[in-house]
């Protein structure tokens, strides 16, 4: 889907769910969901995440489809063309949109940093026998020792010329595509790809359930654990539910400018949801059995952004055939990151291009220049730049290196406040019964009462305190 050809439209009802599915799905869910779900306690992160998923995931995902579908303009120019007849405060509201073009832009480039690593684990796992990160190998580094897999991973992010250079691959893969225009092409691939990845995903969970011990694995992961809850698991659920919903950042605006009055907007969504959580549940099934068998609770409760890098090769390891296994699996997230990448290296181009009246060439270029700074920064963050922790002056975040410092702005701060403007402009600027009015369309909807009770009394009380708790100030 181009940018540029707004009045297309989705040519069926597939082809929608496909697009933003497809856009959906990505990094979010099979790095960054099971590491979440290690550390903050398994089940309980699990539940909160269903609920929150069922509830604002809902609310949000509507509102911002509906409002694209609307105003069809992208997420600056939606809030401006809605604001315009306002003075005042709800004048001021068009600043949202701004916030959620800014998101993407701070995500994008620890984005491909993390491609980086999937590039390199695709080249790892094809050049070396598997055998070398089997659990029981040990290996040591500055003195400490830990699995064959942890240091593997640890020497190759504290490596900054290697680490740079997959970087640097992802990178240009990401901008050729978004140069060329081919990502139609790319689109057509990951309709096999992608199913691949989740028949993979299902056969290595069913190869964990027989590990020996797994059950202690699956009771982690699914039995929640009311002890283990705090704040903290409310931010991270959050943060990740706008992430992996692609939410708070304009792109879901943008994808409803392209679909038609006549589509069933409600049905798509559920069908967005179900599919993205659905993926992200499963690979929580795929890692966190297995982290817990091999290292125990205690290797979950640590566990952080390298999990799926040390965690996988182990399971490899033992898996029959794990050398192809392991790189067909790889290359199936490298192809996941890659569609994610370029959507919102797209979208950040269109909105530069638009805004600045810049030709696309130079947005391009711009745009790809950002990456490149703060990317090299946040690869540096594990070598020469290790000492520095951005956000060392709260004190629950001082461990916080470069890259978790970005995830967290993005996630837990500028997200929610995006999100809240969206609200606001849902119930005060165009009217929650107007709004609700067009989305329904004339056609049914069972859930219209939560979304309006989410909309009018929930979402920003609730984000509020996210807010607050995440910067510190509530504790
Ligand atoms: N939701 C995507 C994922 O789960 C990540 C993502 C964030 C994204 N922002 C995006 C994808 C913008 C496409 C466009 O990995």
């Amino acid at each position: 889907m181009k940018l540029g050809s707004r009045r297309e439209g989705f040519s069926n009802k597939l082809g929608f769910v496909l697009a933003a599915a497809g856009s959906a799905v990505g990094l979010g869910n099979i790095w960054r969901f099971p590491y979440l779900s290690a550390k903050y306690g398994g089940g309980i992160f699990l539940l909160t995440y269903l609920i929150l998923v069922l509830s604002f995931g809902y609310a949000l995902l509507i509102s911002e489809i509906g409002i694209g579908r609307m105003t069809r303009r992208g997420p600056i120019g939606a809030f401006r063309k809605l604001c315009a007849h306002h003075k005042s405060f709800l004048g001021s509201v068009r600043i949202g949109g701004w916030i959620n073009a800014l998101v993407p832009m701070i995500i994008i480039p620890y984005y491909v940093v993390i491609g980086g690593w999937v590039t390199r684990y695709v080249v790892a796992l094809a050049c070396n026998p598997v055998s070398g990160f089997h659990k029981d190998v040990l290996a040591t580094v500055e003195g400490k020792s830990m699995p064959a897999s942890a240091a593997y991973f640890q020497n190759f992010i504290t490596s900054w010329q290697e680490s740079l250079i997959y970087f640097l691959i992802f990178l240009i893969i990401t901008a050729i595509v978004v140069a060329c225009g081919v990502k139609k092409g790319i689109e057509q691939f990951n309709k096999v790809l992608m199913p691949m990845l989740v028949i993979l995903i299902l056969g290595i969970c069913i190869y964990c359930m027989f590990l020996p011990n797994a059950g202690a694995g699956f009771k982690y992961y699914l039995m929640p654990d009311i002890s283990k809850f705090s704040y903290m698991t409310v931010v991270a659920a959050m943060g990740q539910l706008f992430f992996s919903l692609s939410l708070a950042m304009g792109i879901m605006v943008t994808y409803g400018v392209y679909m038609r009055r006549e589509d069933d907007l409600i049905s798509n969504v559920n069908q967005v949801e179900v599919f993205d959580t659905g993926i992200s549940f499963l690979a929580g099934m795929m890692i966190i059995p297995a982290v817990v068998v091999f290292g125990g609770e205690k290797a979950a409760e640590n566990a952080g952004p390298g999990l799926i890098f040390v965690t996988m090769p182990q399971v490899f390891a033992s898996f029959p055939a794990g050398r192809f296994f392991g790189t067909l699996f790889f290359i199936l997230v490298l192809f996941a990151a890659a569609t994610s990448a370029v959507s919102m290296l797209e979208t950040n181009v269109h909105t530069v291009c638009q805004e600045l009246g810049l030709s696309r060439k130079l947005s391009l270029a711009y745009c790809l220049l950002e990456i490149l700074i703060i990317g090299t920064i946040t690869v540096l963050g594990y070598s020469v730049l290790s000492h520095v922790h951005p956000l060392s002056f709260i004190e629950k975040y001082q461990s916080f290196d470069i890259l978790d410092s970005l995830d967290f702005i993005s996630n837990s701060v500028l997200m929610p406040i995006g999100a809240i403007f969206t609200t606001v402009l849902i119930v005060a600027v165009i009217g929650l019964e107007r709004f609700t009015r067009e989305i329904k369309n004339g056609k049914k909807w069972y859930r219209q009462y939560l979304y309006q009770l989410c909309m009018c009394v929930i979402v920003i009380p609730c984000l509020l305190v996210v807010l607050l708790n995440a910067v510190g100030i509530l504790k």
